[in-house]
């Protein structure tokens, strides 16, 4: 098994990485409380994975939210819900609840959490690549709003992550591929030796290698753990997180949510800030051209989708939360493992970029 601590103070918690997490009852069993635990899960995962893990914990007599499949649930609705489940169960300040899901699971169970009188303690335990390394670790919880995704939430850190290597054997292929566009940001943003590694193992990395995805996750946790236990809060250094973000959450909410996967429009965001790097001189065609080749094998999209205009992306682009003052910040990587945040890029730029 793999370890690393998120280390943020009295708020520090371990990030478990290893196979059959979902059945370690000692491990799981030492973050809970007195009180009967609360698993929430959704329609898709409980039939594969909630037997185990009741099963596991069966000692702890858990409690079990499911609820529907999909973003369109990230809501303030199902917020309430939950709330009420709780309430009506009485559960009390000593309630954990565990996150069994991706990234929509997490960030609303963790939102519930951050609020349910006061702030109580919950548990991550992603079932996603995606989630297990990015949206579990780093404590940003949210629900969306009619008028934009993840506007409503709160910083609020988990007390553990267990992330069971077992789970990713049952996730369709377009979101597995998906979560590898988030592990290529890390390789862009932070570390030219994983970038590498993943152009190298491809092959091994997509068939989920037992030794090597797992390090790779582990790496990418890592990677996380630095950039949040330095900026919680993203005040500066966390916006690098963002890479291919800006121009991705455009193409996510012109094309509608669930039309593009996230991954997906990050992978092609990255390649349009990559082109206004190359733009800008600060990167080359060479490294332009490994960098698409690299999500190409990972069977990512690299361009925006064609029905979209300059104006489009612009008008999408001016509600991105990282802005400030008015201006729409990128960040455009400079190196392999070196990346900048600019908020100075023109119309003019923009236009040639898009209209290529
Ligand atoms: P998701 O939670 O919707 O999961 C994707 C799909 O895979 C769903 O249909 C889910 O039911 C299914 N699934 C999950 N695990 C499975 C498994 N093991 N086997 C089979 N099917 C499985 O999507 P996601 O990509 O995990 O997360 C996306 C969400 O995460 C978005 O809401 C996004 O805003 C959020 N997010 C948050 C952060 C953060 O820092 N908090 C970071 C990135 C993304
Ligand atoms: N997913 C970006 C962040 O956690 O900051």
């Amino acid at each position: 098994m793999l370890e690393l601590n998120v280390e943020l103070g009295e708020r520090s918690y371990p990030i478990f990485i290893g196979d059959n997490l979902l059945r370690d009852s000692e491990r799981l069993g030492s973050f809970l409380g007195q009180n009967r635990p609360v698993i929430v899960t959704n329609e898709t995962i409980a039939p594969l994975y909630l037997d185990i893990l009741i099963n596991t914990l069966h000692e702890h007599q858990p409690l079990v939210f499911v609820m529907p499949d999909g973003e369109q649930f990230k809501t303030l609705q199902w917020f309430e819900r939950l709330n009420a489940f709780l309430l009506e169960h009485n559960c009390g300040r000593d309630t954990c609840l565990l996150a069994l899901g991706g990234g929509v699971i997490g960030d609303l169970t963790g939102f519930v959490a951050a609020c349910y009188q006061r702030g109580i303690d919950f548990i991550q335990i992603p079932t996603t690549l995606l989630s297990q390394v990015d949206s579990s670790v780093g404590g940003k919880t949210a629900v969306n709003h009619p008028l934009g995704k993840n506007m409503i939430g709160a910083f609020y850190q988990p007390q553990a992550v267990f992330i069971d290597n077992r789970v990713l054997n049952t996730l369709p292929s377009k979101e597995f591929a998906a979560g590898m566009a988030e592990v290529v940001k890390y390789g862009l943003i932070y570390d030219a030796d994983l970038f590498a590694q993943l152009e190298q193992h491809s092959d091994e990395i997509k068939a989920q290698h037992p030794q090597l995805l797992p390090q790779v996750i582990h790496r990418c946790c890592e990677i996380k753990a630095q950039i949040v236990a330095q900026d919680e809060k993203e005040a500066g250094l966390r916006a690098l997180l963002n890479l291919g973000h800006t121009f991705g959450h455009a193409i996510e909410a012109h094309m509608g949510y669930g039309q593009w996967l996230h991954g997906e429009a990050v992978a092609a965001g990255m390649v349009l800030a990559a082109k206004l790097a190359v733009m800008r001189g600060w990167l080359s065609e060479q490294e332009l051209t490994r960098i698409v080749t690299l999500l190409v094998n990972y069977d990512l999209p690299t361009s925006a989708p064609e029905q979209m205009s300059c104006q489009d992306f612009i008008a999408h682009m001016r509600k991105d939360k990282k802005n400030k003052a008015g201006r729409i910040r990128f960040i455009l990587p400079t190196a392999f493992g070196r990346c900048e945040l600019i908020d100075d890029v023109s119309e003019a730029e923009l236009d040639t970029l898009l209209s290529r």
